[in-house]
């Protein structure tokens, strides 16, 4: 199915409709206003300010590192860039756990500080209060349930989440609770293929997967990783739609050639 440009500008509803229509949802990270226009030309419905830009952007080896004022600095820039999709932006590590009052302060300055659309944070029952309080000032509100990045030093590692019924259980109910809570839709993160079909059957808001198989309503890659700019992360999950590091590398040696050689610039490239 190609990209639907009847629609002018995404909202929460488009991609509900989106959802019952069976129209995947195609969803990709951005953090920069050079890369979020390129997307957005793209026809992209969503881009997600994610937290790990603490990763790609900044080589941090986990998405606690960044800041509330980084997130709004990337998120202003991909808002800039942007005249269709909508912008969603991770609140990051701290600014919205175990607080609903400082989740709403955050969110706060998020959005009036960025101009993005909506939010999205990590968690189930554990963060109601705070999705609850956002939704109330009238802001969309994004889940992100199984592989949750933010608690990584209390999983251990990243590999997949809730192939044990307690977990599957309890990532259903709180699937539910996000949906009852108000919640516009729900990232499902490394679980298995048919717990990902049973949560999205089971729910009216679209879920959007990664290393959650085929069978949820959207897909969300982070950008880097499908453009072959980060070159070590290699999880089965991930397709590659380029190799970015070694042509940006290639590129970087031929000019550094060229300017040792006297070749660059010529007599066009000079005034
Ligand atoms: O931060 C992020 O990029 C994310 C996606 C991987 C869903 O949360």
């Amino acid at each position: 199915m190609s990209v639907n440009k009847e629609v002018k500008r995404i909202t929460t509803h488009v991609l509900h409709s989106m959802k019952a229509s069976g129209e995947k949802i195609a969803v990709l990270t951005g953090y920069d206003y050079s890369l979020a226009r390129i997307l957005d030309a793209g026809g992209i419905d969503v881009i997600l300010v994610g937290d790990s830009a603490s990763n790609v952007m900044a080589g941090h080896e986990t998405t606690l590192p960044i800041t509330l004022d980084q997130m709004i600095y990337h998120a202003a820039s991909v808002v800039r860039a942007v005249q269709r999709a909508l912008v969603v932006v991770d609140l990051p590590f701290g600014s919205y756990q175990g607080n609903s009052k400082i989740a709403l302060e955050s969110t706060i300055r998020i959005m009036k500080e960025s101009g993005a659309h909506a939010v999205k944070l990590e968690g189930g029952e554990e963060v109601a209060e705070s999705v609850k309080r956002i939704l109330s000032a009238g802001v969309p509100v994004m889940g992100h349930l199984g592989l949750t990045p933010q608690s990584i030093y209390k999983f251990g590692t990243y590999t997949v989440r809730a192939k044990e019924e307690a977990e599957a259980q309890k990532l259903l109910d709180d699937a539910q609770l996000l949906q009852e809570l108000g919640c516009f839709g729900i990232v499902l993160e490394k679980i298995p293929a048919q717990l990902a079909k049973r949560v999205s059957e089971s729910l009216w808001i679209p879920t959007i997967g990664i290393g959650a198989g085929p069978h949820t309503d959207g897909q969300v890659l982070v950008t880097h990783d499908m453009l072959g700019i980060t070159k070590d992360f290699q999880p089965r999950f991930l397709r590659r739609y380029l190799d970015l590091f070694d042509s940006i590398q290639n590129a970087v040696e031929q000019y550094i050639k060229d300017v040792k050689s006297a070749d660059f610039p010529n007599e066009r490239e000079q005034y």
